[in-house]
């Protein structure tokens, strides 16, 4: 299998040096898709009965399809949430790769498992959740906040017969991530949005409950408050939705997947003041912890709950004498069984750096932000639309029309030297088309942010 026409050997210092070139790269191209059928055109038929060879194969990576992904870590790619992984971490997903551990059991991954929990151990420790709070590493916030609303809506389903035959309700901001939308949809529960301009206040949501029918309060079980919203970088009021949800008896669930890692951050941690009574957050370390793809996190305030919810039953699971054997099973607390260590690269990472480094670079990301509101300000052609918020910034070009900002993000994005994409702003009753920055790579410079706004002229 190894040889079809490409040394092995040959094959992995080919590999090695494609790695390390694109990892030291300072000068790589923000890439452009093309059509399918172009690609199809250009590497013709890649899976054949006899295999086209290692060496063919990758030469068609390198040639054609390489170049047609968009890198997340450029340092003007400030679309979305873009990423930053360390090499570092790059590296230690190779080793987990090649090391081939099954991500499930203790059992089989103890080495693997032991260093996603010291890495654990440090994010449980930024959110200030009480003793006995623990998480586990999911493939993304989506499977996290999935993971943590089912564990909410089995807790709320066992408190009484009653709710088993119903369909669990739960609040949150129009703020929230698509994801929390769809995973409603996956565990069929209903969602009212409370419709905020900015952040979900305690007085909002008050009302939003009493507004609600008798059936409906009896069928709400959770309350999803947002650490950074995706479009804005806005911190929910986390302490008075905490009280609200206390008084309710509500489970609170808080989806920190991009705002997380500013949980570091001493210049804005206080924004996340009442974090430490979630009973659930979703942190995404491939957004705001420099890991690479995928890595997200679910942390649990009493993680029992979560065991209660996930746990798999398996008659050949409990065998082992070993006692070496007996530990933490990841399986146990998110809805995947067969995983990936995924936080493996992390803790290579974190124990490589140290966390100083770490808090350093989501520091640099919100004072790029920052950097970006003077900029924009000393520039007559553009103006903010609200305040930085953690790392984002929402600006609107003077005079533009929609198609105006997506022409420019088109132009910028051909000629392979930026990708910052438009947004839209809720404003009253209206949606304005205005541009975003999303800064997370500390490799920027303020020069990247006055070339993007100079080529609005
Ligand atoms: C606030 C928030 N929640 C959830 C998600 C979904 O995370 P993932 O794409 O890792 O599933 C995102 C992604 O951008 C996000 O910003």
């Amino acid at each position: 299998m190894h040889k079809i026409d490409f040394d092995l050997v040959e094959m992995t210092m080919d590999t090695m040096k494609y790695v390390i070139d694109r990892v030291s790269s300072t000068t790589t191209k923000i890439g452009k898709p093309k059509k399918e059928e172009e690609l199809k055109a250009l590497v013709g038929e890649t899976v054949t009965e006899k295999g086209i060879g290692g060496e063919y194969a990758f030469n068609l990576w390198r040639k054609h399809l390489a170049k047609v992904n968009v890198p997340v870590d450029h340092p003007r790619n400030l679309a979305f949430v873009p990423a930053s992984p360390t090499r570092a971490a790059i590296m230690f997903d190779l080793v987990t790769a090649a090391s081939s551990i099954h991500g499930a059991y203790w059992m089989e991954g103890a080495g693997g498992i032991f260093c996603e929990n010291e890495a654990m151990r440090w994010m449980v420790s930024l959110t200030g959740l009480p003793e006995g709070a623990f998480g586990v590493f999911t493939s993304g916030g989506t499977a996290a906040n999935l993971s943590a609303i089912v564990a909410a809506r089995e807790n709320w389903r066992s408190s009484n017969a009653v709710h088993k035959l119903e369909k669990g309700l739960i609040i949150t901001s129009i703020g929230a991530h698509s994801s929390i939308k769809a995973m409603a949809k996956v565990a069929d529960i209903d969602v009212v949005l409370v419709d905020t301009e900015n952040r979900l206040e305690k007085e909002a949501l008050q009302d939003t409950i009493d507004a609600l029918s008798a059936e409906e309060k009896q069928r709400l079980f959770a309350v999803v408050g947002t650490g950074g919203t995706t479009n804005a970088g806005i911190v929910d009021d986390l302490e008075g939705i905490a009280q609200i949800c206390e008084k309710e008896n509500l489970w609170f669930h808080v989806d920190a997947a991009y705002g997380g890692g500013a949980l570091m951050a001493d210049s804005v941690r206080h924004l996340f003041n009442g974090i430490d009574k979630a009973d659930s957050i979703t942190i995404d370390p491939h957004k705001w912890m420099f890991s690479p793809y995928d890595c997200g996190a679910v942390i649990y305030k009493n993680p029992e709950l979560a065991k209660q919810a996930h746990s798999q039953q398996g008659s050949y699971l409990d065998i082992f004498k070993d006692e070496g054997a007996h530990g933490f099973n990841p399986t146990d607390y998110q809805i995947q069984l067969t995983r990936r260590v995924r936080g493996l690269p992390l803790w290579f990472s974190l124990a490589t750096h140290g966390t100083d480094r770490y808090k350093q670079a989501v520091e640099r990301g919100i004072e790029l932000a920052q950097i970006a509101g003077r900029l924009i300000e000393s520039m007559p052609h553009v103006e903010l639309v609200r305040e930085p918020s953690l790392s984002c910034v929402l600006y609107r070009r003077i005079g533009w029309k929609p198609e105006d900002y997506t022409h420019w993000t088109y132009e910028n994005h051909e000629s392979g030297f930026a990708l910052v994409t438009p947004t839209k702003w809720k404003s009253g009753d209206t949606f304005e088309t205005v541009s975003r920055f999303c800064f997370i790579n500390p490799d920027t410079t303020e020069n990247d942010i006055q070339m993007i706004l100079e080529t609005m002229v």
